[in-house]
């Protein structure tokens, strides 16, 4: 396997008046080069705080780093300085964002911004940076390259928007990168054309990425392995032939249960009961068992993650009888 990421036991927690809140609580996940890693879970659960963590982007205070390690080509991020991360952020890790108008400025044309990242980073001269900004916008299939490199980000809809935004993150070839929500804002045909750029980018490219959303249908057509989080931490992990297959974890059969497919006909989508726990007391067993339709009284305990088969983990000892009922 050939990791260029790797998360131990990651924890970042909130200092609030209210208590601690266990953002991420024992995270733990690889990414390899040119393979996609989608992580899914409901709103809440830890996805972007996780990703914040590798990128140094967590609010300290209150926010903080409670434990693990992030190892990226060997180094552990979480110990070098605010200057030395900020040399890799955009660099060798790149983020986009769900919005891209909080990352474009509105007061530059796309083509400034994009160049002035390459000029930044690359020390290219001034031409060259633009020549190559140009290039990067044809690369994310913008129509008249030159000319859009010219145009603000407001004169930009809202799909243009987010292809610029890839170009400026995949501007310095970055080794990995993160997308949160890429496509959430945007109607779903952009949203297939974004997620076709991503998908072709991160083949010829070779980078991995690590793709951050609540949707599984996105999961499912991008990614090559699966995480699930649920409450601060990994509940399921699978390739995602065998996540869509053979999900173990309740909370992922119940995830899956509630996306719409051509088969569920009459729309009768089941959705999860409840709610997520709150982060600043979490019950002391399973964490979903309180909205679990299998628990039983072991639940109470902690649950640890469990090898399945092959690297299929799942934090439910109940598993095994979980698939009884659920196949009775
Ligand atoms: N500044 C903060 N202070 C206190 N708690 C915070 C802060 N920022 C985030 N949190 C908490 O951290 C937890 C994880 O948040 P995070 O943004 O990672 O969720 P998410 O999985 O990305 O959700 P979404 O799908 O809505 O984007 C949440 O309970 C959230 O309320
Ligand atoms: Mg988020």
């Amino acid at each position: 396997m050939n990791s260029i990421l790797r998360v131990n036991d990651l924890k970042t927690y909130f200092d609030t008046e209210g208590g601690i809140v266990r953002a991420v609580d024992g995270v733990s996940f690889e990414v390899e080069a040119g393979k996609t890693l989608g992580i899914v879970g409901e709103s809440g659960c830890g996805k972007s705080m996780t990703a914040y963590s590798i990128l140094g982007l967590v609010p300290q205070p209150p926010g903080r780093i409670a434990g693990g390690e992030i190892l990226f080509e060997d180094r552990n991020l979480l110990q070098l300085s605010p200057r030395q991360i900020r040399a890799i952020r955009g660099n060798d890790i790149a983020m986009i964002f769900q919005e891209p108008m909080t990352s474009l400025n509105p007061v530059f044309t796309v083509g400034e911004q994009i160049a002035e990242a390459i000029r930044l980073h690359r020390g290219a001269d001034r031409r060259d940076a633009w020549r190559r900004a140009v290039e990067l916008l044809e690369l994310v299939d913008i129509p008249l390259p030159e000319e859009r490199a010219g145009n603000y980000p407001h004169e930009l809809s809202g799909g243009m928007r987010q292809r610029a935004m890839i170009a400026m993150a995949i501007s310095c070839d970055p080794k990995l990168l993160i997308a949160d929500e890429p496509t959430t804002a945007l109607d779903v045909t952009i949203q297939a054309q974004i997620l076709d750029v991503l998908r072709r980018l991160q083949e010829e490219l070779g980078m991995g990425l690590m793709l951050i959303t609540h949707d599984l249908g996105i999961v499912a057509e991008m990614a090559h392995e699966v995480l699930v989080m649920y409450a601060g931490q990994v509940v399921e992990q699978a390739d995602v032939e065998t996540l869509f297959g053979s999900p173990r974890h309740p909370y992922t059969r119940g995830l899956l249960a509630s996306v719409p497919t051509m088969s569920s006909g009459t729309g009768e989508l089941s959705t999860i009961e409840g709610t997520v726990p709150d982060p600043v007391s979490f019950p002391a067993g399973c964490r979903f068992a309180p909205r679990c339709d299998f628990a039983v009284e072991a639940c109470g305990r902690p649950q640890a993650l469990l090898d399945v088969e092959g690297s299929h983990v799942v934090r439910c000892a109940e598993w095994q009888q979980v698939m009884q009922e659920a196949m009775a």
